[in-house]
């Protein structure tokens, strides 16, 4: 099995969750395509729902396959928002922001009920650390942000794609930021997050419900 196979494989079982009447959320990223598919699919067989996206791209998809979205003023809560990952620690808490929406998937992950996250086994870790921490910072004074992250001992790369600077979909930038081994996210999170230019990082922190995992023999496995 390929890595897209473990992914829709993930993506699929933790679709089970979602029933009639629920709020969703709709993740970002190549794991999360898979659930929107899948929901489109359910859609299609006549679940009712409604829906929110984390990204551009993932409204996109969800408006071509037909999956009923609302404007987020039009809801209080999530009753399960589906999303990937980029790690997993033991305690399952995340790195996020591989595909760099990170901003929004953590608002929609904070407001929901059952914060759902689907990965292929590869992504799970005793600790986090090994993929590069995405840091969302606005553009004003981004050297000035920049030295700041230097000084909690990284080097910090904004992030280009195709040969351009990587901007958000909230017009800001990523720094990715190697810290190593991230052995406290919790208070590594908070001291991210009071440097002025910092929007927000992508350390999910005690916020996830299950993790969906789909090992490289095709077995899944869930985590509480
Ligand atoms: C996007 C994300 C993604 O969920 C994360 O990068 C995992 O992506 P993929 O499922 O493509 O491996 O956080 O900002």
């Amino acid at each position: 099995m390929n890595a897209d196979d473990l992914k829709r494989i993930a993506a699929e079982r933790a679709v089970e969750w979602i029933e009639d009447g629920m709020t969703v959320g709709l993740g970002t990223g190549s794991t999360a395509y898979w659930a929107i598919r899948r929901i489109g699919e359910r859609v299609k067989e006549g679940l009712s729902i409604r829906a929110a996206a984390s990204s551009v791209r993932s409204e996109r998809l969800a408006e071509e396959l037909g999956i009923p979205l609302v404007p987020l003023e039009a809801i209080g809560r999530f009753d399960v928002t589906i999303d990937g990952a980029d790690e997993v620690d033991d305690r399952l808490n995340l790195i996020k922001g591989g595909g760099g929406a990170l901003l929004r998937e953590k608002v929609l992950a904070d407001a929901s009920d059952r914060f759902i996250v689907i990965v292929d086994g590869t992504k799970l870790v005793g600790t986090l650390g090994a993929f590069p921490l995405p840091v969302e910072i606005v553009p004003f004074g981004a050297n000035l942000t920049l030295n700041r992250l230097k000084e909690l001992g990284v080097d910090p790369i904004v992030r280009e794609s195709g040969g351009e600077r990587y901007v958000t979909d909230n017009g800001n930038w990523i720094a990715d930021c190697r810290f190593g081994t991230i052995d406290d996210p919790k208070s590594l999170t908070v001291r991210l997050n009071q440097i002025p230019g910092v929007v927000d990082n992508g350390l999910f922190v005690g916020m996830t419900w299950a993790v969906v995992a789909a090992g490289s023999d095709g077995g899944v496995k869930v985590l509480k």
